[in-house]
């Protein structure tokens, strides 16, 4: 696949989308094809799996329900959108993909990490990202930063929850060194967009 394949991570607040959306203005601008696309959702089906999945009202929805639903919403996005957009050469950019059932359902709901890394090669056909920008931001701040907002079922979870999946996203940033690249949440929103900038130009000039 002749593509670029870049996923952003991090706990809910932490501005990924934020860089998300100018990630794709910039490389646009330089003239690529840029599929922007968020998890769970992205495509038909995995809008109305996410509808389900986020839903407050699912209060009674367990978490191996929870991690099957995003795993069947990540499987029919992977192969309807990111494959085909990765083969036609184009940049995919994912907001959530794989890593986030790891630090969500793994490290903060508890379910075995092998599991998961079964169910996500599974639903990914074996796609991995070329590189994953994990956005880090301290609980504290990310719940700040979202006061103003109505939470969804996930997010409804609470401090000690995202405590958990924010120290997944640091041990994984270490397990998977080689492909993620770590920026702090505290910067502005300029000063990390430029950074992302420069990563993301690097790996373009080093695949080419
Ligand atoms: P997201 O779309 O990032 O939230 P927002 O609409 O606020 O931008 O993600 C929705 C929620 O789904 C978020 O709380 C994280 C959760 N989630 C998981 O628990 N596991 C997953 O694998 C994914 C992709 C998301």
């Amino acid at each position: 696949m002749t593509g670029l394949f870049i996923s952003f991570e991090g706990i809910d607040g932490c501005g990924k989308s934020t860089q998300a959306d100018l990630l794709k203005s910039h490389l646009e601008s330089k003239g690529e094809t840029v599929v922007l696309i968020r998890e769970p959702g992205g495509s038909i089906i995995s809008e109305q799996i996410r509808e389900i999945l986020l839903n407050p009202e699912n209060d009674t929805m367990d978490a191996s329900t929870e991690a099957i639903l995003l795993a069947a919403s990540r499987s029919q996005l992977t192969r309807e959108v990111i494959i085909p957009a990765l083969e036609s050469g184009h940049v995919v950019i994912c907001d959530r993909y794989a890593d986030s059932t790891l630090a969500y359902q793994g490290y903060g709901r508890g379910i075995k990490l092998e599991w998961l890394e079964k169910l996500n090669a599974f639903a990914t056909a074996g796609v991995k990202p070329d590189i994953t920008l994990l956005v880090d931001l301290s609980v504290d701040e990310a719940l700040r930063r979202m006061e103003s907002k109505s939470f969804d079922r996930i997010e409804m979870e609470g401090v000690e929850f995202l405590e958990r999946v924010r120290s997944g996203y640091l041990e994984m940033a270490e397990s998977f060194c080689e492909r993620y690249f770590m920026l702090n949440g505290l910067h502005t929103i300029e000063e990390m967009s430029k950074m992302i900038i420069n990563k993301v130009e690097e790996i373009k000039s080093e695949i080419n």
